[in-house]
């Protein structure tokens, strides 16, 4: 049966046990308004449309494929250096631990740690309904030892605890080097509002992608059989569909490219031609090589991480690297 609850905001919250082992919380997160950011963005000069608006379920697919692709190699070694390092991990975190996951999708990662970490209980957090409840039953039935506590919220803006006993230590997951997908000044406001989540003594177990040679990097952006260069794209597919574009997408490729000033791939979308579009009944002139710019992705050595992190209240444990120093895997707890 559902339990509403009123939270200080005043927003029922709807709590209800899924099965024996998943109790559901929702914080009916607003979806992006893509209406207004995409306009706002093709209107601005440089054009930016944000990195979040790839992820229909064509680009959520899409994004399953570039993982899978040899040149993409941040998925595979972050996962190895989950699965060599569990023991370590767990021993760091230590027991009676509360897992929040901010964005956890599949939850496909946690898996690596769940069997040596035994958390007390496993907090998912992700703002697709749908996608949360699936990917949490599927998680309780294969760890029926496990309590798992899903909520419904959009972490970037809020990062609420419906369920949080004071005798468990907390600790946030942040895999996959989304961290990189944020302005180094974004990054810390978030980091801030994670350390402010698990409290002082709580813990940071987060993904960085590592700087490196460009040419590695370079080819991670640009794989061969073009899963990156589609999921660029669909964004226009995307448009057209949901806004009434009439965008060619041919007329459009993709451009991926380290900028070792800023220390970050770039990715645009570059007119091949003179182009005219519509959007939403708005009209925008292209001349040929104009870009929209829609993707950041920043790559940190361990020490600017560090740095990073310390300036949002958290102070390094741990950093453990694969051999070719690709990725890196922090452990900070927040002081
Ligand atoms: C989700 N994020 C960490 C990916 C990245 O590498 O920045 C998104 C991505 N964009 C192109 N390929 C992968």
């Amino acid at each position: 049966m559902a339990v509403q609850r009123y939270p200080a905001g005043g927003r029922p919250v709807v709590s209800r046990q899924v099965n024996s082992a998943v109790r559901f919380y929702d914080n009916h997160p607003q979806p992006a308004d893509f209406y207004a950011e995409v306009l706002h963005g093709l209107r601005r000069q440089p054009r930016y449309i944000p990195p979040k608006f790839f992820y229909d379920e064509t680009g959520s697919q899409l994004f399953d494929a570039i993982c899978q692709q040899p040149e993409y190699y941040p998925t595979r070694t972050e996962m190895q250096l989950l699965h060599t390092h569990a023991g370590e991990i767990a021993e760091l975190i230590g027991s009676d631990c509360l897992l929040i996951e901010p964005g956890s999708g599949s939850s496909h990662k946690v898996r690596l740690l769940l069997d040596a970490l035994q958390p007390a209980a496993y907090m998912p957090m992700d703002i697709s309904r749908a996608h949360l409840l699936k990917a949490a039953q599927r998680l309780a039935d294969d760890y029926p030892w496990l309590e798992v506590h899903a909520t419904c919220i959009d972490f970037t803006t809020e990062l609420e605890l419906h369920f949080c006993p004071p005798n468990l230590h907390k600790v946030a997951f942040f895999p996959g080097s989304s961290v990189g997908n944020f302005e180094p000044r974004e990054a810390i406001t978030f980091l801030q509002r994670v350390a402010e989540m698990v409290g002082t003594g709580g813990g940071l177990l987060i993904g960085v992608d590592l700087k490196k040679d460009e040419t590695i990097l370079n080819a991670a952006y640009n794989d061969e059989k073009g899963m990156t260069a589609r999921f660029n794209l669909n964004l226009l597919t995307r448009i057209n569909r949901e806004l009434e574009g009439d965008i060619e997408p041919d007329k459009f490729s993709h451009w991926a490219f380290y900028n070792s000033d800023s220390g970050r791939i770039e990715m645009h979308l570059v007119s091949q031609t003179d182009n005219r579009i519509s959007v939403a009944g708005e009209k925008f002139l292209f001349r040929d090589g104009d870009s929209i710019h829609t993707e950041n992705s920043y790559k940190y050595n361990p020490d600017e991480f560090v740095r990073l992190a310390s300036q949002a209240g958290f102070e390094s444990v741990a950093v453990w690297c694969d051999p070719d120093r690709l990725f890196s895997l922090h452990y900070f707890t927040a002081v």
